[in-house]
């Protein structure tokens, strides 16, 4: 999979592309590419924002800014892959979301800053406008790594054990709920016990017991 992240900060995403899942999913053939919205501006001295229309505190990023960089990395036509802005107004992000984001070859993620996009690149530029949560961020960056670190776990064989993003909290296999407890060593602790079954031996009551445990935690 390639991952293209546009951004003003690409220096935010040093830290999160050494990480060790980052750096297995890129000893894999994967790619996680910084690119800079600055670089190709089309306005003088740099320029990627502007003040609003209809007044109002802030600077928007402007779409033609976002256009020009968008074009000198996949040309006039529009990327025949997901594009996805990143704005707190946008569609909140999930499990299920990064599985399909996952499935795919090519990903476009671009990071908003100031008061965010020009409507016309959430409108116009990007296939999807994801938010990944109800809360203001500074920029679109930690939210971006968000969104690439959900879907580079998704990534067959980057986790080193194959089946530890198959059952894990939301997924198909917990039936979207939340994941089931763990316990390990030690078995007592200041009186808390970890629960018996899990010692029992018995894979199918374990297997039981955990699906019990996930579904309970399923906010309803
Ligand atoms: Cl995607 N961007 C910003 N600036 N803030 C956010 C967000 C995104 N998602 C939640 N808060």
């Amino acid at each position: 999979m390639r991952i293209d992240v546009f951004t003003l900060f690409p220096g935010w995403f040093d830290w999160f592309s050494t990480q060790r899942h980052v750096r297995n999913a890129l000893g894999l053939g994967h790619e996680l590419n910084l690119v800079d919205l600055r670089a190709t501006t089309p306005l003088k001295a740099g320029q990627v924002d502007d003040t609003p229309y209809g007044g109002g505190a802030g600077m928007v990023l402007r779409v033609d800014v976002v256009e020009a960089a968008l074009e000198a990395r996949y040309g006039p036509a529009p990327p025949p892959h997901r594009t996805v802005a990143l704005s707190p107004g946008g569609r909140q992000f999930d499990d299920a979301l990064a599985r399909e984001l996952a499935a795919e070859p090519e990903l476009t993620l671009m990071c908003g800053r100031y008061e965010g996009f020009d409507e016309r690149v959430n409108e116009h530029l990007a296939t999807d406008v994801v938010s990944i949560g109800p809360y203001v961020l500074s920029g679109g960056e930690l939210a971006a790594m968000v969104v690439a670190d959900a879907v580079i776990r998704k990534l067959p064989g980057v986790l080193g054990h194959e089946d530890s993003a198959v059952e894990e909290s939301f997924s198909e296999a917990l039936e979207g709920a939340p994941e089931y407890p763990h316990y390990t060593r030690p078995f007592e602790w200041r009186e808390h016990e970890v629960p018996d079954v899990l010692l029992s031996g018995d894979h199918a009551r374990i297997r039981q017991w955990r699906l019990e445990e996930s579904r309970r935690r399923r906010r309803t």
